[in-house]
């Protein structure tokens, strides 16, 4: 455990971000929000990775509004900016797009904040065919990812967070049905996703030492995801599980805690792994966290890598091409 972390650790003694390019994936809502908003008040330029562009135009005004904690006057005060981008992590096509376009608007990149996410619909699938939990949460942001490499690669203190789940500990990665073909439970998935954000991460930092990679987990934040799922499952039950489970929500600001934390802090670690402190984790100021066992284990971080690399290769010629693009760029595998 790092002992350097505060115990109280808020964006108050988020370092000044003047300079960087932070990239924040589901920037419209929740967490991706939050993070987006104490980003640019610190003075960061920060590209809001939408899935439609009034989504992003939307964040934008919301940002820009006043009254955010310094976000809005960071951006009048020109130290600090926002750039809309289109991000459909569901369709592999989609993420190409955006890297290239992140490449040609910005040149580089000091921060990916991977923090977009989908929780438990029932059985359904992105643009390329893959479960819409494992293919969004994990491959969409893996792909993202390794094509925004070349970006981050060589830049003072560059950093890719994970957004991941106490979900992580209940996953299990099955790698002979990662698509719920044979079985399909819609939480199951939702750990599998979470567990492969983190198991990611590892793998990023072993093959990526000169960045740090990390984790991150809000505990429980109250932000549209549960809503969503219960939306898009029907489970109405769930639904009044999470209206009696209220107060133990913390507000989205206080769930962004861990991945600004991660994302900015210079106690934060290479590899590490950050969650809240209290309640078993489910709330409080960030803290490290222990993470899944699997993530520490390099077989089965080399495994994912692999596979999804050539289920991404497989499904989209145009990620394979920007990969094979970039050639010797991307860590040896
Ligand atoms: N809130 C919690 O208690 C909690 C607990 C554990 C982990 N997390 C994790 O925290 C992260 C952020 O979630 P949140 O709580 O802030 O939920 P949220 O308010 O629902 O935000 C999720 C974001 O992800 C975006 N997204 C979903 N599918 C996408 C896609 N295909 N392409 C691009 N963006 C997509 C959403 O876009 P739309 O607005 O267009 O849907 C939204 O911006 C997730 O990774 C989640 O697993 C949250």
């Amino acid at each position: 455990m790092v002992s350097a972390v505060p115990r109280c650790w808020t964006t108050v003694a988020m370092p000044d971000q003047a300079g960087r390019v932070a990239l924040v994936t589901g920037a419209n809502s929740g967490l991706g929000l939050e993070s987006a908003r104490a980003l640019l008040a610190r003075g960061a330029t920060v590209v809001l990775a939408c899935r439609t562009l009034a989504k992003a135009q939307a964040a934008r005004e919301a940002l820009l509004a006043g009254g955010n904690g310094g976000a809005g006057q960071a951006a009048a005060n020109g130290s600090g900016g926002l750039d809309l981008l289109l991000l459909d992590l569901a369709d592999l096509d989609s993420v190409v797009l955006a890297a290239e376009q992140v490449a040609e608007r910005h040149g580089r990149l000091d921060l990916l904040l991977n923090n977009a996410g989908v929780m438990a619909p029932p059985l359904q699938r992105t643009r390329q065919g893959f479960e819409l939990q494992f293919g969004t949460n994990h491959l969409g942001h893996f792909a993202l990812t390794v094509l925004l490499l070349p970006l981050l690669q060589g830049r003072s203190d560059a950093r890719v967070v994970q957004v991941t789940s106490g979900a992580q500990y209940f996953g299990r990665l099955d790698f002979e049905d990662l698509q719920g073909e044979r079985r399909y439970d819609r939480w199951a998935a939702y750990g599998q996703s979470k567990l492969a954000n983190v198991v990611f991460a590892q793998e990023l930092q072993r093959r990526c030492p000169g960045l740090l990679s990390a984790a991150a987990h809000p505990g429980l934040a109250r932000t549209n995801l549960q809503p969503a799922s219960v939306a898009a499952s029907g489970a109405r039950l769930e639904g009044v599980v999470y209206r009696l489970l209220d107060p133990l929500f913390q507000s989205a600001a206080m769930g962004a805690l861990p991945q600004l934390f991660a994302a900015t802090d210079s106690a934060a670690e290479p590899g590490g792994h950050y969650g809240p402190s209290q309640f078993g984790g489910l709330r409080g100021w960030p803290r490290p966290v222990r993470m899944a066992p699997a993530a520490l284990d390099p077989a089965v971080g080399a495994r994912l890598w692999q596979v999804s690399e050539q289920l991404c290769r497989e499904a989209s010629p145009a990620f394979a091409a920007a990969l094979d693009r970039l050639g010797g760029v991307l860590p040896s595998t």
